[in-house]
């Protein structure tokens, strides 16, 4: 490529279109042509067994697998029962005795470093059958999910050979065989948040991936046998909830949970007593909160980040806007305009903003919602788009007019759909942020630094964005109050559900 880019009168380099001669007429339109991931790079399976013992076991029963964009099925993987589930657990508690937990330290490092180096090097694999398989922008999985998944691994292997260092005088151990449950919204990362730590503290593992999203976390199991992880240090079971219901009361010694309020509780309510070590990490009703002094474009990204990020299906997800009254109009309006440009469709198109809902029955969750918040008295807001016959989707919605009291208001939709609610003062807007059961997040947007540190300081959720929201970082404690959950996922915080120590313990004891 030899001479010098074109530049226009400001200096700036020009675009292609601009760079044309002017004799090519204007489009008429603006449309985005299609710009498809190409699917070819990964190659499925018809039929996946369990991940048991470092091998493929053939399981007694399996259901098809589908991709909620266009409902074709993809693969037939394992229902695991309770007998095939124990098997596993069997796989896990023989790998933790023989081997794995008595391994030097360096050595659990140098199987973490290799996972994260295998999962970045297959990355786009990876990405393509996350999108496949749960419908979330391939935008997002290849830049959000993908490259979030190996940094946890690479944390979390540099810790490995550091327990002593982090907690000194403390005598770190491993707790034994981890039972982990893990829900359809953010599947490899949600595998990497609980796989990563629990190998680094030198647990073994089994795992149950969602129902609606078992691919990568089968795919995930060609990664293991490239990095020559031990047999049974990681096992992996598919199935729904009855399998979930069989891994906690199986013989594991430590039992983490992500997924729903309800089924939290029901887990909660099973292991007390047991001795079983126990962390949840349950829903959210985050707000948003927008004061008069905030930059009204960059807190409208944030509200949008915060919303329609992977369709609203976020624990953390911002589904509360709190405006305060005096930028409501300006704020509303700019946020409507700004809706009007989100690309709604194929997942695996480059150009798309909001995919698929991951499954029917989530889609029918946030019908039904958005119908009551209708009948309630909200005032509802969908931009013109044209959503695809087959799948499933959901127009990205905002509602006015909410009050407190709305479904709407108090309860998860964990959908494409935000309720906006005014205050005038900071109190105020703090009592209505804190209003609610759950408490994992909140975003604050203001100018003022002190004002930023008052709010972090009332608002009872586990984190508070300032500027910004949905921000992940593996060195970053994540987790709830309340209803929200208990126990931290991510940096320190997030080794010590996996270890025992002399002395007293923290969380999740
Ligand atoms: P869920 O809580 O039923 O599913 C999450 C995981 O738990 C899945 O792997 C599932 O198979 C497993 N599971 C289900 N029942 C179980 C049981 N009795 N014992 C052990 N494991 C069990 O969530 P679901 O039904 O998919 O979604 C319902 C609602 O939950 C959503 O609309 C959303 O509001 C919320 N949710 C919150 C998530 C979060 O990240 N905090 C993730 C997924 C759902
Ligand atoms: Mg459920």
């Amino acid at each position: 490529m030899g001479g010098r880019a074109r530049v226009n009168q400001e200096g700036h380099a020009l675009s292609g279109l601009e760079q044309k001669p002017s004799a090519t007429p204007a489009p008429a339109e603006w449309a985005y042509a299609p710009a498809p991931e190409s699917r070819d790079i990964v190659r499925l399976e018809d039929r996946y067994g369990l991940f048991i013992g470092g091998k493929w076991v053939e399981p007694s029963q399996t259901y098809t697998t589908i991709s909620p964009a266009t409902e074709e099925p993809l693969a037939d993987v394992a229902q695991a029962t309770p007998e095939e589930v124990a098997k596993a657990v069997a796989a896990a508690r023989n790998a933790f005795e023989n081997g794995w937990s008595s391994s030097a330290p360096s050595e659990r490092s140098k199987y973490l470093f290799r996972i994260a180096r295998i999962l970045q090097e297959r990355s786009r694999e990876f990405a393509v059958l996350e999108s496949l398989n749960g419908g979330k922008p391939i935008k997002e999985s290849r830049d959000v999910d993908l490259p979030l998944a190996a940094a946890h691994f690479f944390y979390y292997a540099g810790w490995a050979d550091k327990l002593e260092y982090a907690f000194p005088n403390r005598r770190p151990r491993p707790v034994g065989v981890a039972g982990q449950i893990i829900p359809w919204n953010f599947p490899l990362l949600m595998l990497a948040w609980k796989i990563a730590p629990a190998l680094a503290a030198g647990n073994t593992v089994v795992l149950k991936p969602a129902e609606t999203t078992p691919l990568t976390a089968l795919l995930f199991c060609d990664v293991l046998r490239q990095a020559e992880l031990p047999p049974g240090v990681v096992n992996i079971v598919t199935g729904d909830g009855s399998t979930g219901a069989a891994l906690v009361t199986a013989e594991v010694d430590k039992v983490a949970f992500t997924g729903s309020t309800e089924v939290g509780k029901a887990i909660q309510r099973e292991l007390a007593g047991t001795g079983k070590k126990l962390t949840l990490e349950l829903g959210g009703k985050a707000a948003n909160i927008v004061f008069d002094d905030a930059a009204l474009d960059q807190s409208v990204e944030g509200i949008v980040n915060g919303i329609y990020f992977n369709q609203g299906h976020v624990c953390c997800a911002g589904s509360r806007l709190l405006v305060q009254e005096s930028i409501y109009e300006p704020l509303v309006g700019k946020l409507k305009r700004r809706l009007e440009t989100l690309r709604v469709g194929d997942p695996l198109d480059k150009n798309t903003d909001v995919g698929a809902i991951n499954s029917r029955m989530q889609l029918e969750k946030i019908q039904e919602l958005v119908e009551a918040g209708k009948q309630e008295g909200a005032e509802i807001y969908q931009p013109p788009c044209r959503l695809p016959e087959k799948g499933y989707w959901f127009a990205p919605t905002v509602f006015t007019n909410v009050a407190q009291s709305y479904r709407i208001a108090q309860e998860e939709i964990f959908g494409p759909v935000l309720s906006v609610l005014t205050f005038r003062t900071p109190e105020e807007a703090v009592e209505k942020a804190n209003n609610t059961p759950y408490g994992l997040s909140a975003g604050v947007w203001t100018e003022k630094g002190s004002r930023i540190l008052w709010m972090a300081e009332r608002l009872r959720a586990g984190v508070v964005w300032a500027n910004t929201f949905n921000r992940f970082d593996p060195t970053s404690p994540f987790g709830g109050y309340k209803e929200s959950g208990f126990g931290r996922e991510g940096g320190l915080h997030g080794l010590e559900p996996y270890l025992t120590f002399d002395g007293a313990e923290s969380w999740g004891g």
